[in-house]
């Protein structure tokens, strides 16, 4: 499957899925915040409804991309060697996992707290009287928001150090096929 041309950059499924998922995820964190500022009634249901149907979205594109990377997506070979090859490999394992723990916890949300989905229907609350634990598990789910703001931050940081620092080939990897010098 690799060839000359692929060996130096992912396959586009894999940049696709990477942009795509960074895509939904700044928007969905923005969403997130939103619900809170937006005035009760309908506004709120609109803004948490859409939060929810992208959400589902992302859940969806990320069962997908773990698929296809570990099955046929493109493996490049590490830019770096020794340990910090592994701390790279961790790291990229870490945002899968807290990828995962957001989706996860946001589906744990909606089953517990129960919602109205831009009033075309309702998803039950499992336990409408235990007002602290609906607090608490959407307290969980928007700490591991910021947590993957900040390691998805952090990220993209290396990747522009890579790129406008030390001028290598790291950022062109991953680069969108549409942008691919
Ligand atoms: C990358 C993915 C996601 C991010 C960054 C994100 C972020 C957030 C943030 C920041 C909040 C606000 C929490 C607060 O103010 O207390 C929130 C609320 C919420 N999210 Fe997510 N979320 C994501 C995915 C999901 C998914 C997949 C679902 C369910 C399918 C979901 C369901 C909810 C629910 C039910 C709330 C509570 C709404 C409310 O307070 O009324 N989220 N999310
Ligand atoms: C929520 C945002 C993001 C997440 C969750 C994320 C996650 C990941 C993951 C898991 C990988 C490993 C390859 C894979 O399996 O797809 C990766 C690679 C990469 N990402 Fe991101 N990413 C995000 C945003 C960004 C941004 C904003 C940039 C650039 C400014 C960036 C640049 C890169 C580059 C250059 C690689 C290739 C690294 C290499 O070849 O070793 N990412 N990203």
């Amino acid at each position: 499957m690799q060839d000359a041309q692929t060996l130096n950059s992912y396959d586009s499924t894999t940049r696709w899925l990477h942009w795509g998922s960074a895509l939904f995820i700044v928007m969905l964190f923005g969403l997130g915040l939103g619900i809170d500022w937006v005035p009760r009634g309908e506004p709120k249901i609109m803004v948490r409804s859409v939060h929810i149907a992208l959400g589902a979205l992302l859940a969806l594109l990320l069962v997908y991309r773990v698929l296809w990377r570990r099955r046929f997506g493109v493996q490049l070979d590490p830019v770096h060697e020794g340990r910090q090859a592994t701390a790279v490999q961790f790291f990229h394992v870490l945002l899968y996992v807290i990828m995962v723990a957001m989706v996860s916890s946001g589906i744990v949300a909606v089953w517990f707290r129960g919602v109205n989905m831009f009033d075309l229907f309702t998803i039950a609350p499992f336990d409408p009287s235990n007002k602290p634990m609906r607090r608490l598990l959407v307290n969980i789910h928007e700490i591991i928001a910021y947590v993957l703001m900040g390691l998805a931050g952090l990220h993209a940081l290396f990747a522009l150090w890579h790129h406008y620092r030390l001028k290598d080939r790291v950022m062109q990897r991953m680069w969108p096929s549409l942008l691919q010098r």
